[in-house]
């Protein structure tokens, strides 16, 4: 069974005939993408990518794994964007909600570094990591982006200090570029062990990669069904899958028809706190593939039904401009019920016997018709249970839609020029050797 997505509650706002108008243009969009005709055609080693991943390569990445885990008692993965959060998004989502407070000696902790230039964060980590077993992940494509950069000096030498060289080298591992970058001159000097990041896979269509697939196995799970998910979402949402029946198609269709009738802004809503990150990951795929040339669907994200106390009233009642994703997981891993109680002090006795997910389910389907009373189109999408095979065919699945939407847009999906503003406006504040010309300008500005 795959995960399903139900449009219903979403074409109800659009013309009888809007989705399937878009038929022809998916399935341009679909063959430019298998033809390498689309803009950005040097990107697309994603969309064959997990059909491609031998078992051989699954057993190279967990042998990896595995010394970090027996040498380890934290490790830390440093990465920002693409280089991290797809790996925290199945990490997050697939441990204990209280990970970090359990005594488990089986797994390595796992924290995230080099995602934010934050001094106090990387002082607390670095006073936590004072007395652990700790490795580092460094996961950079370019090798170059300085929020990674910066904290892994920090951590190098903290390791070595700690730790000696030698078994530094041991714990320190390299996901990084074949050949440019000064993450790639730092492994190769260093000898670390290193794993190449496609150059023809971006960051945040990487996940599928060591950069994800490394940090994931690291904390114990199993990353053969996380590519053996993608893998039959790859099938399911082929070029030769009916339209109708191809989630990503049908997904990439329904939001592109809803932002043209004006609903600029997408909410991605879950209601499990574990997927809080996959809001993350979600936000950084769509916002950085489709927000340029002065379009695209603002991507935001809530938690429910934790967020029904705080941005529910926007979403109920705000300007009517949004549409809502809602991840349904199907089967919780746990089971809970609601004991009666003698007194009923709290009235909480008509729940009774029931589980909590049964309340949760009922909070999920009255907020739906709640949302669609109140304007916002829903779409919904049903995933089984949350496991690495499912998590696969998510990661996949959005994937997919992703570079069908951006396409229907009329933009590159794979580039992201946006994002250079500010690190040429950082780099010239700072004086970075090679930027003095914009260091000039930048002070002329401001003294202004
Ligand atoms: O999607 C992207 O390309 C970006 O978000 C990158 O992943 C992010 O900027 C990190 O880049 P790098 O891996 O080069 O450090």
């Amino acid at each position: 069974k795959n995960i399903q997505l139900d449009i219903t509650k979403a074409t109800q706002f659009l013309q009888a005939d809007a989705i399937a108008a878009y038929e022809p243009k998916v399935k341009a969009a679909q063959e430019a993408l298998e033809n390498g005709t689309c803009p950005g055609n040097d990107f697309l080693g994603w969309l064959h990518l997990p059909s491609s991943i031998t078992p051989d390569f699954i057993g190279e990445l967990n042998a990896t794994a595995q010394v970090l885990r027996e040498n380890c008692e934290v490790v830390v993965v440093a990465g920002i964007g693409g280089s991290y959060l797809g790996a925290r998004t199945v990490i997050e989502a697939l441990s204990n909600s209280f990970q970090w407070l359990l005594n488990d000696k089986k797994n390595p902790v796992i924290l995230f570094a080099g995602n934010n230039i934050g001094e106090d964060y990387l002082a607390e980590m670095c006073a936590y990591l004072a007395d652990k077993k700790f490795g580092v992940i460094n996961i950079s494509k370019s090798g170059t982006t300085t929020e990674t950069a910066l904290a892994f000096r920090l951590l190098k030498k903290q390791c070595e200090d700690q730790r000696g060289k030698d078994m530094a080298r041991k714990v320190i591992v390299a996901v990084t570029d074949a050949q440019k970058g000064a993450a790639r001159t730092t492994a190769d000097k260093e000898g670390y062990k290193s794993f190449i990041i496609p150059d023809n896979v971006g960051g945040r269509f990487s996940v599928l990669t060591p950069v994800g697939l490394l940090p994931i196995a690291v904390a114990g799970f199993d990353i053969a069904q996380l590519v053996a998910g993608a893998a039959d979402m790859e099938k399911a949402t082929a070029v030769d899958v009916p339209f109708m029946e191809n989630p990503s198609a049908v997904y990439a269709a329904c939001r592109n028809a809803l932002y043209a009738e004006g609903k600029k802004i997408e909410i991605l809503v879950n209601y499990q706190p574990k997927l809080h990150y996959l809001n993350e990951w979600w936000k950084q795929l769509y916002g950085e593939s489709e927000g340029k040339d002065q379009k695209g669907i603002f991507p935001a994200a809530v938690d429910f039904t934790t967020d029904l106390h705080s941005m529910g009233q926007w979403i109920q009642d705000g300007e009517r401009t949004i549409f809502e994703t809602v991840i349904s997981i199907e089967q919780p891993n746990h089971k809970v019920l609601f004991p009666s109680d003698d007194e009923n002090l709290d009235g909480l006795n008509f729940l009774a016997g029931k589980r909590v997910d049964e309340v949760n389910k009922m909070a999920e389907l009255g907020t739906q018709l709640a949302h669609v009373d109140g304007g916002v189109p829903n779409m919904r999408l049903s995933v089984p249970v949350l496991n690495e095979y499912y998590l696969g065919q998510i990661i996949y699945f959005f994937e997919k839609a992703c570079s069908i939407s951006g396409n229907l847009l009329g933009v590159n999906t794979f580039n992201q020029p946006g994002v250079e503003a500010y690190k040429k406006n950082m780099f010239a504040l700072l004086n970075k050797p090679g930027y003095e010309k914009e260091s000039e300008a930048i002070r002329a500005r401001l003294n202004k």
